[in-house]
């Protein structure tokens, strides 16, 4: 196990999955709620704010654009926000979703690699965020287009739910390059993906 906080990992031009977790390895519970992550507030306090400052491109599926729809962005959710990103973001769907007015909101499906091109041309010296989900992310992961994982582990287990990386990371195992408490409700890891020799 390496030292407690080594330096973070927000420098340029990487794709990460950025994500909070159950210490089972679920992102969400088996009703799509995240009421489990939101009872600690807005969630694990710390680097987001660095985080978001270097992406400049993002990414996420249909259940993920949807939820925030829902409980954050549309009337229904009580106290409706504008969408939270000023970043252009890209939402995988194969359903003609409703679009968020002014937002930079890109649809798409299929293939995740030409997206991924055109997520890196956008972002130009900064991050690609995959929002998530899991096997979302694992599509990327699938072509090799995944760099860095950042897990915030809250403290609670969900015995089910959406998974955090669907995958068998083997050989080569992930990296991990950071682990960091955050107060007695998280821990965040940072690992690398290491790549397969060709
Ligand atoms: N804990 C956290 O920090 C965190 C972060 C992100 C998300 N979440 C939550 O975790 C859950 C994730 O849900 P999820 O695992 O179902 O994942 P998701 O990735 O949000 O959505 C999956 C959907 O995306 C679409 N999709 C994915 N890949 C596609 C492709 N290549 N082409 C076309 N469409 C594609 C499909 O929707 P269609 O039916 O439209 O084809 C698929 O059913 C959500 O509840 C979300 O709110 C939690």
């Amino acid at each position: 196990m390496p030292a407690q906080c080594e330096k973070p990992s927000f420098t340029t031009m990487k794709t990460q999955y950025y994500t909070a977790s159950s210490l089972d390895g679920f992102i969400a519970d088996p009703e799509n709620s995240l009421a489990w992550l939101f009872q600690f507030g807005d969630g694990p306090e710390g680097d987001y704010p660095e985080f978001i400052k270097a992406i400049g491109a993002i990414a996420m599926g249909a259940t993920t654009y949807e939820w925030l729809l829902k409980h954050q962005i549309f009337p229904e959710a009580g106290q409706p926000q504008p969408w939270p990103y000023t970043q252009p973001t890209w939402v995988f769907t194969s359903r003609e979703l409703v679009h968020v007015p002014g937002a930079d909101i890109r649809f798409v499906r299929g293939d995740v690699r030409p997206v991924h091109q055109e997520m890196v041309e956008a972002a130009g010296d900064n991050n690609v965020w995959l929002v998530g989900g899991g096997e979302l992310a694992g599509q990327f992961h699938d072509h090799g287009l995944l760099d860095e994982i950042i897990v915030t582990i809250a403290s609670v287990t969900l015995g089910g739910g959406a998974p955090l990386l669907p995958r068998a990371i083997v050989s080569p195992p992930l990296r991990l390059i950071a682990a960091r408490a955050r107060g007695t409700d998280f821990a965040q890891l940072t690992y690398e993906v290491q790549k397969a020799r060709a």
